[in-house]
């Protein structure tokens, strides 16, 4: 039955976690896979989250979430997205259900647009989160490319965006990510997104914005919600995938969130429940735990605010990381710039090293980091970062 079946490739992000595990050096370093790490190296529970954990131990009973997820989780996440006090959130015109996290968001995204405008396409950033692509063709969405990224001045291209959008016929979906862009780390700026959205409104296009990363950019989450909230103030109608793999720690749960912005409620409930149509032959429903541990975190004053006092301080580390990284190639007398490591933000830096660095800095020094050249500043600590930067050195210069 299946000797047709080739091995698949592997994952360029996950599979890096996989070489990583099996190398055996006393050496390595993990700058792969986007996971936060604390100085020690090591992955991290927050304090709120123990503390949601120990309330709701005993209370839970195992039964089914509904279709569409926790009525309260979803209630508390839209906040983050669209304001405490969103006007669309009060007339009931946002369909949202809970998602296997941003992964889970973005592809039930794809399946509604495929089923219900199957001849529409979506321009995707280059470069974008490698399983982006993965995603919407899986869906079988016609993919079309959005320039985003300068290599020379490793920052934004925005002329060749806003190209791009102009160019795009009327009416076309884009992908955005909401800050802190992965792999690159440059996101527009607040006039730049500004002049984004009112090209949109021109032009007629639909942004779906995937917001994995709320909270790393600037520290705060409200922050960071910027870009959505001036596309929601422009009066733009917006998909929204929302994750608390990154911002709650809570990876392995696969909690997350998406919304669409409707014309009316009538139009939100329709569109919900074809959102839990795709869901019930997928998964059924959602998994309980995470939900609940957001839901405890975020309906409570006292959790929310050590939530928020913890996310600026995985922020806070990252950003330390970042001068310290710069600091010590700038001190080895490394001949390029590296100015872009701080000029960056959230959780990764697009170093700019080739995939045959890359190649190098695995073969040579047991450091391990996706091809492209990006490094999750959430692996770097002060026990791990001169011997990376050394690495780089070397790798850069001989
Ligand atoms: C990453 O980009 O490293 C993360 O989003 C993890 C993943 O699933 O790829």
């Amino acid at each position: 039955w299946w000797g047709h079946v080739e091995p698949a490739p592997k994952d360029p992000i996950l599979g890096v976690t996989e070489a990583f595990l099996a190398d055996p050096s006393p050496d390595k370093v993990n700058v792969g896979v986007g996971a936060y790490r604390d100085d020690n190296g090591k992955p991290v529970v927050l304090e709120c989250v123990r503390e949601a954990e120990r309330r709701i131990a005993g209370t839970l009973n195992m039964e089914y979430l509904p279709m569409g997820g926790s009525v309260k989780m979803i209630e508390e996440t839209l906040k983050l997205a669209y304001g405490e006090d969103s006007e669309f959130i009060k007339d009931k015109r946002i369909a949202a259900v809970q998602a296997l996290s941003g992964t889970g968001a973005c592809r039930l995204f794809a399946d509604f647009q495929k089923r219900f405008l199957p001849d529409s396409q979506i321009y995707i950033p280059i470069p974008t989160w490698a399983n982006h692509h993965n995603i919407w063709r899986d869906a079988r969405v016609p993919q079309r490319t959005l320039r985003y990224y300068h290599p020379e001045s490793k920052g934004l291209d925005f002329a060749s965006m806003m190209d791009d959008i102009r160019n795009a016929p009327n009416g076309s979906f884009f992908l955005l990510h909401a800050c802190a862009h992965n792999p690159t780390g440059v996101d527009p700026s607040e006039e730049q997104w500004r002049e984004i959205s009112y090209q949109f409104k021109v032009k007629n296009h639909f942004p779906f914005f995937d917001m994995a990363y709320q909270g790393f950019a600037s520290g705060d989450p409200e922050r960071d919600a910027k870009a959505i909230r001036i596309f929601l103030e422009d009066g733009h109608p917006i998909g929204c995938a929302q994750s608390y793999a990154k911002n709650m720690g809570l990876y392995g749960q696969r909690i997350g969130c998406l919304s669409i912005l409707c014309e009316d409620e009538m139009q939100a409930v329709a569109v919900k429940s074809q959102l839990q149509q795709l869901a019930r032959p997928m998964y059924s429903n959602p998994p309980v735990h995470g939900a609940l541990i957001v839901s405890t975190i975020l309906g409570d004053t006292e959790l929310k605010n050590l939530w928020l006092k913890e996310v600026k301080g995985m922020a806070d580390r990252i950003i330390g990381m970042r001068k310290a990284l710069r600091e010590n190639l700038e001190k080895l007398g490394s001949p390029l710039s590296w100015e872009h490591i701080t000029n960056q933000i959230g959780m990764f830096c697009y170093s700019g090293l080739t995939p045959e660095q890359v190649d190098r800095l695995t073969s040579e020094f047991h450091i391990y980091m996706t091809r492209n050249g990006r490094i999750s500043m959430a692996g770097v600590t002060t026990g791990n970062i001169g011997y990376l930067a050394n690495a780089i050195h070397e790798v850069t210069t001989s």
